[in-house]
């Protein structure tokens, strides 16, 4: 049996956090660096280990640099308050979330930079060819999507970010990449398969996988043994990834 409480809406690797959803608090799981060659740079481990998994594939360190991982809320202030003066207002909304109000805060989030000299830090230069478009790519796979693409300012509230990757875990990445939805148009998404009445079915590697919205209103509780994973949406309930074996 599966308890769910109304603290645990604003914990797991599908939440959303935008202009609307802030997020509150530091990560509970442990912050490890993105990558060895730059310990600095911090994610949450399931982060970590599925991108370091992604870049083994690839060789991607070789190219690749991490840019920015986690925040803390001082830090995201000072990057806002460092960018309003430099670079002016509208700038400033367009590629820098509002302090409590970012990925980054999550440990969930990651920017990654070409590797050269010079690297800005809000913009990191991450093209659509070469390695960096290899790494897009496979970042579905892995759990990663591109979360600011062009085309969805309106939705996201932030302009296009080539750079910018959120990890909510396989296979809803892939689902959202394939579907091209944002994390805003997932979230409404998958509202709709309400849990005990329908489900999303898909596969996963070798498994089918059924997922499902819970409300946070009626009463969450799941029972079974079916292996799955729970998150909150940060919204208003959670997201049920189950993992069938094939008969
Ligand atoms: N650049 C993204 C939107 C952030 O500041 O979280
Ligand atoms: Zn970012």
């Amino acid at each position: 049996m599966l308890t769910l409480t109304d603290k645990n809406i604003h914990r797991g690797s599908l939440i959303l956090v935008n202009e609307q959803y802030g997020i509150e608090g530091k990560p509970e799981d442990l912050l490890v660096p993105a990558c060895d060659r730059v310990p600095e740079v911090l994610l949450l481990r399931c982060a970590a280990t599925l991108l370091n998994e992604l870049m083994q594939e690839i060789q991607g360190w070789d190219h690749i640099v991490p840019v920015s991982g986690y925040r803390s809320l001082e830090e995201q202030q000072q990057i806002w308050d460092d960018s309003l003066r430099e670079n002016g207002e509208a700038f400033t909304r367009k590629y820098v979330a509002l302090p409590g109000h970012s990925e980054h805060q999550t440990g969930l989030a990651i920017d990654l930079a070409l590797k050269q000299e010079n690297i800005d830090f809000i913009r990191p230069h991450f093209p659509y060819s070469g390695i960096c478009q290899i790494f897009r790519d496979k970042a579905p796979k892995y759990g990663f999507i591109l979360r600011y693409p062009a085309e969805k300012e309106n939705i996201t509230g932030i302009g296009h970010e080539p750079w910018h990757f959120r990890y909510v875990g396989a296979p809803h990445a892939q689902i959202m990449t394939d579907a091209g939805l944002t994390l805003e148009e997932y979230t409404d998404f998958v509202r709709q398969f309400s849990y005990g009445d329908r489900a999303y079915l898909t596969r996963s590697g070798s498994r089918d996988v059924r997922i499902c919205y819970l409300s946070a209103l009626r009463e969450a509780a799941v029972s079974g043994n079916t292996p799955c994973t729970v998150s909150g949406n940060n919204v208003d309930g959670f997201i049920l990834t189950e993992y069938l074996s094939r008969g």
